[in-house]
C-alpha cells in the first residue's frame, strides 16, 4: 500500500536523487583523495591533536553513534521505537527540512495553533507555503474539531507538547483523535523541545500504530547544548526516505557530534535529569512567589523551562524589566497573550532578583 509520505511528497522530490557525497558514496581504500580535503590536520594548535586529529575529513553523513545514543535515550522512556533517526542542526532545521521536503511552493498549507512557535510559520511563508491558524482554546488545549476541518487540504500539522509560549502539554487523547482523524491526508508533526520537563509522556509510543507521526526534538532545553546546533527528527523509514533526499550532505559537524555523545552517555544523561529536577523546583517555588505580587494577575502552569505571567491592565512589565536589565521574552505579539510576558527559569539567585525587581512593579 502506498504511504501517506509517498501520496504527499512533490513530485520533484520524489524525482530527485540525493546529493551524492564523497561520504555518502564511501568505498573501500587506503588513500582517500576523493573530497578535496586536506590529508593532514592542520597545526591549529590542539586542533591537530588526540580526538581532534580528523578535523581535516569531512564528517559522515550522519553521526551514527551520536543517533543511535538518542534512539536508546528515547527507548529507556517510551519502549522499543519502530522508527528511524536522522541528526540535524537543532529541532528548527527539522522544521525547514520538513516543510522543503512535503509541501510545494504556492500549492499546500500547514495547520499550526497559535499561540504557538513561531518558526512553523516562518518556514512556511519563507517557502511559499500557505499557514492555516486553529487557535488554541481558552484553555490552550487543542481546537481538535476545527482542527479536523482543516486536514483534507493540509499536508502538514505542527503540534508543539509542551506548547511554547503556553508551558503546556497537549492531551495525548487529541493527539491521538487527530492522527486517527489524518490518516489520509496530513503528517502530523510533534515538537517535543521540552519533553524533558513535561509530566506528560513523549508522543513517539504512537508512531507503531500511526507511520505518519514525525517527533522533533532537540539538545538546546534540557541538555543545556544550545550552542552546538543539535536536534533529531523521528520517523518512520517511508517519511524519512524523503527526509533523507533533502537533508545536507554533511548535517552535523563532528564537534557537535561527539559533545551531543557525551551528553547522552550514561552519566550525562543522569547530569540532564538532575539539572532538569533542580529548574522544576525553581520554576514551581518561582511560579508561588509571582503569584503574591500584586501586579501580577495569573501565572499559567508550565511543563516546560519557562513560565507564562499576565499582568494587570496598564502595567509595561517587560519595558519595566528590560530597564533593571532583565530581558524577558514579550507577547504583545499574540492577541490572546498581548499583557503577558515569558520568563526562562535560571539559577534561584536569577529568579530571586527578577522577583525583587517585580516587587517594585505597580
Ligand atoms: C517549541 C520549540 N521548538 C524548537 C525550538 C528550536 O530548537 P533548536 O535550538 O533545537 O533549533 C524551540 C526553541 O526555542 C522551541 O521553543
Amino acid at each position: 500500500m502506498q504511504s501517506l509520505a509517498s501520496k504527499l511528497v512533490p513530485s520533484a522530490v520524489q524525482k530527485l536523487i540525493p546529493y551524492q557525497s564523497a561520504r555518502r558514496l564511501g568505498g573501500n581504500g587506503h588513500l582517500w583523495l576523493n573530497a578535496n580535503e586536506l590529508e593532514t590536520c592542520a597545526q591549529y594548535g590542539d586542533l591537530s591533536q588526540g580526538s581532534n586529529d580528523h578535523y581535516h575529513r569531512y564528517p559522515d553523513f550522519l553521526p551514527h553513534d551520536t543517533a543511535q545514543a538518542y534512539l536508546n535515550y528515547c527507548e529507556q522512556q517510551s519502549g522499543k521505537l519502530d522508527c528511524e533517526i536522522v541528526a540535524v542542526r537543532g529541532a528548527d532545521e527539522a522544521i525547514d527540512l520538513l516543510v522543503r521536503t512535503f509541501c510545494s511552493p504556492g500549492n499546500d498549507q500547514i495547520i499550526i495553533c497559535p499561540p504557538t512557535y513561531g518558526m512553523y510559520e516562518f518556514c512556511a511563508d519563507s517557502f511559499s507555503v500557505k499557514t492555516c491558524k486553529v487557535p488554541l482554546l481558552e484553555n490552550f488545549q487543542l481546537d481538535v474539531e476545527n482542527i479536523k476541518k482543516q486536514l483534507p487540504s493540509s499536508t502538514l500539522l505542527f503540534l508543539c507538547s509542551p506548547n511554547n509560549p503556553t508551558g503546556n502539554g497537549i492531551n495525548e487523547a487529541d493527539i491521538v483523535d487527530l492522527l486517527e482523524a489524518s490518516k489520509d491526508s496530513t503528517l502530523v508533526v510533534v515538537d517535543e523541545a521540552y519533553i524533558e520537563f513535561s509530566k506528560h509522556g513523549s508522543a513517539l509510543h504512537l508512531m507503531h500504530k500511526y507511520p505518519h507521526l514525525i517527533v522533533i526534538r532537540t539538545l538546546s532545553k534540557a541538555f543545556g547544548l544550545a550552542a552546538i546546533r543539535c536536534g533529531f527528527l523521528l520517523a518512520d523509514t517511508s517519511v524519512m526516505a524523503y527526509i533523507n533526499r533533502l537533508i545536507a550532505p554533511y548535517p552535523i559537524a563532528d564537534p557537535t557530534a561527539e559533545i551531543a555523545l557525551k551528553a547522552l552517555s550514561q552519566n550525562g544523561l543522569h547530569l540532564m535529569q538532575q539539572q532538569t529536577s533542580k529548574l522544576i523546583q525553581v520554576r514551581e517555588w518561582f511560579k508561588g512567589q509571582l503569584m503574591l505580587l500584586d501586579s501580577v494577575q495569573h501565572v499559567f502552569g508550565s511543563e516546560t523551562n519557562f513560565v507564562l505571567i499576565r499582568f494587570s491592565n496598564n502595567v509595561n512589565s517587560y519595558q519595566y524589566l528590560i530597564e533593571q536589565g532583565i530581558v524577558t521574552r514579550n507577547q504583545i505579539h499574540e492577541p490572546a497573550l498581548n499583557d503577558c510576558i515569558r520568563i526562562t527559569i535560571g539559577s534561584k539567585e536569577s529568579m530571586l532578583e527578577t522577583l525583587n525587581a517585580l516587587k517594585n512593579l505597580n
